[in-house]
């Protein structure tokens, strides 16, 4: 493991994975086999306690299979491809984006000799993957140096994403987006501006085994249901595990999140996001943060050495988030439950907030578990093992336990779903814009009726500018550049911005 991986994403990250490896797992073998045979085998034939509908897939293959070889594009295999088709790819090295708007294909990379399909994005591509089709499988690419994303899905139910290596990949690693039943397992993921695994407006998603360290926040429910992260490795991040609401974005919450025997630990990295990104207010630190989310459950975690707190909980102004923002949006984390972790060497250099709340209580160390704000529900089991603060209104759970729920794959696949130009350009503008613009008054960017009256009719001009903004207001910051944003997107979002009304 460490000679295949580590050699090829430089000195620094090898450097971790040994302190990290040696250090605190002891030989523990974290990661999967990931031996050519089980690579080859398990792509799609998988049964497993975890599958159900997605790998239960014990119909025979009668698709057809492409093999894509070195200096072939990946791209010209999608073209020819029909729905239930394989198209495997050889060792190599890939630099082009990847779109896949049919359903039903499987993307399998084949290692030899320790060799990996890479895609190379060479810092000038934005996605390696972006997918709009239903039941995408990706597994067993090496993916490095793209702008925008790794894997992006936009509204493709059914997907598996599987044994990744995604080394700096801009804004997000693998991001899917409005997706239901969907299972992201066995990947590593290392340099990421922004989260490194994604979860954003989903429904039914596992997010298992996965390696993700060196990025701004590791792994991120936010507006979503019914997920789980369980069992990955997560360290040296901003933000450890994240589940979260945003508010302003269409879909309104999140809940029933269970975060179980993870390791959580030393999650100190500098925060790296540009600003007026979602996770750049994150503080560096922080292990577990649960904001506004309900219903979350967090247990047999291995929490340690998170120099801020080891699991922050908190609503929206306490978040410094206006809940004014969005009225439909419920700011406080209700109904979270503590269980069984084990907790330790957290808060040992906590941001200021929480240092005068240490002196105000006469403590020395910052917290395991800090509460604050407002939320009702709330439990926690032996409260005495943790350095806890603000969880006085926290009760004795009734349920002790969260292994009643083993997965929240689907038993049958999810019906298919596609987005519209339309829905494309709301996500965008909610997602990515609103944090600076808002429609009639000044945030960090200008008014949004201020972009209409400027390009009324002109979405190209909207499109122009935002992949090289310009500064030319004295009075306000320079924008920076959402060049990361797909072609399909961009336009998407200058119309959506011209026709919106409030
Ligand atoms: C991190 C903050 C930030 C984000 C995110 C952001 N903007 Fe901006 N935007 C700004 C700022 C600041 C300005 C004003 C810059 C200036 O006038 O110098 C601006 C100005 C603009 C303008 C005005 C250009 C003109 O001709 O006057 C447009 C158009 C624009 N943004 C579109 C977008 C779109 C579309 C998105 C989302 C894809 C977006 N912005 C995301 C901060 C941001």
């Amino acid at each position: 493991m460490l000679n295949t991986k580590g050699a090829s994403i430089g000195k620094k990250t090898l450097f971790f994975i040994i302190i990290l490896s040696i250090g605190f797992y002891g030989g523990y073998k974290f990661f999967a086999p990931t031996s050519e045979v089980a690579m080859v085998k398990n792509a799609l034939y998988r049964s497993g306690a975890s599958g159900k509908a997605l790998l239960n897939q014990t119909k025979e293959f009668t698709g057809q299979v492409f093999e894509v070889k070195d200096g072939d594009l990946i791209m010209d295999a999608v073209i020819k491809a029909q729905p239930g088709d394989l198209i495997r790819v050889y060792p190599g090295t890939y630099s082009e984006t990847v779109y896949v708007d049919k359903s039903d294909i499987t993307f399998q990379g084949i290692v030899e000799g320790g060799e990996w399909p890479t895609l190379d994005g060479k810092t000038t591509l934005n996605d390696a993957f972006l997918y709009s089709g239903n039941g995408i499988h990706i597994e067993g690419f090496k993916i490095t140096k793209y702008k925008g994303n790794g894997i992006m899905g936009q509204a493709g139910n059914n997907f598996v994403i599987r044994n990744n290596w995604i080394v700096d990949t801009g804004v997000y690693g693998i991001f899917p987006q409005y997706g239901k039943n969907g299972l992201i397992e066995y990947n590593t993921l290392t340099g990421i501006e922004d989260a490194a695994i994604y979860v954003g407006m989903c429904d039914n998603i596992d997010v298992l085994h996965n390696e993700v360290f060196g990025n701004v926040a590791g792994i991120e429910f936010e507006n979503s249901r019914h997920c789980i992260a369980e069992n990955n490795n997560v360290y040296d991040n901003a933000g450890g595990i994240l589940a979260f609401i945003t508010p302003g974005l269409p879909i309104k919450t999140t809940y029933d999140i269970i975060i179980r025997n993870n390791f959580v630990n030393e999650n100190n990295h500098v925060n790296f996001a540009p600003p007026g990104s979602t996770v750049a207010g994150v503080p560096s630190g922080t292990g577990i943060l649960i904001m506004a989310a309900d219903d979350v459950i967090v247990e047999d975690n291995i929490i340690s050495g998170n120099n801020n707190v080891g699991i922050l909980i908190t609503d929206f102004p306490n978040g410094g988030i206006k809940a004014s923002r969005d009225p439909e949006a419920d700011p406080n984390p209700d109904n979270v439950t503590i269980l069984n972790n084990l907790m330790m060497r957290n808060g040992a250099d906590p941001i200021d907030e929480i240092k005068v709340l240490m002196k105000t209580l006469f403590m020395k160390v910052g917290p395991d578990i800090l509460a604050i704000g407002k939320g009702s529900g709330s439990a926690i089991l032996n409260r005495e093992k943790y350095v806890t603060f603000g969880i006085g209104s926290y009760g004795n759970p009734t349920k002790t336990t969260s292994y009643g729920v083993k997965t929240f794959l689907l038993d049958k696949p999810a019906e298919h779903r596609d987005i519209t130009k339309k829905q494309l350009g709301e996500f965008t503008y909610y997602g990515v814009c609103a944090g600076c613009h808002a429609f009639n008054t000044r945030l960090i960017g200008v008014p949004t009726n201020v972009i209409q009256a400027i390009h009324t009719n002109n979405p190209q001009g909207i499109v122009d500018y935002i992949n090289a903004p310009k500064n030319l207001r004295e009075d306000y910051p320079e924008m920076p550049p959402q060049s990361h944003l797909s072609e399909e997107a961009k336009m998407a979002v200058a119309e959506y911005i011209l026709g919106l009304k409030k």
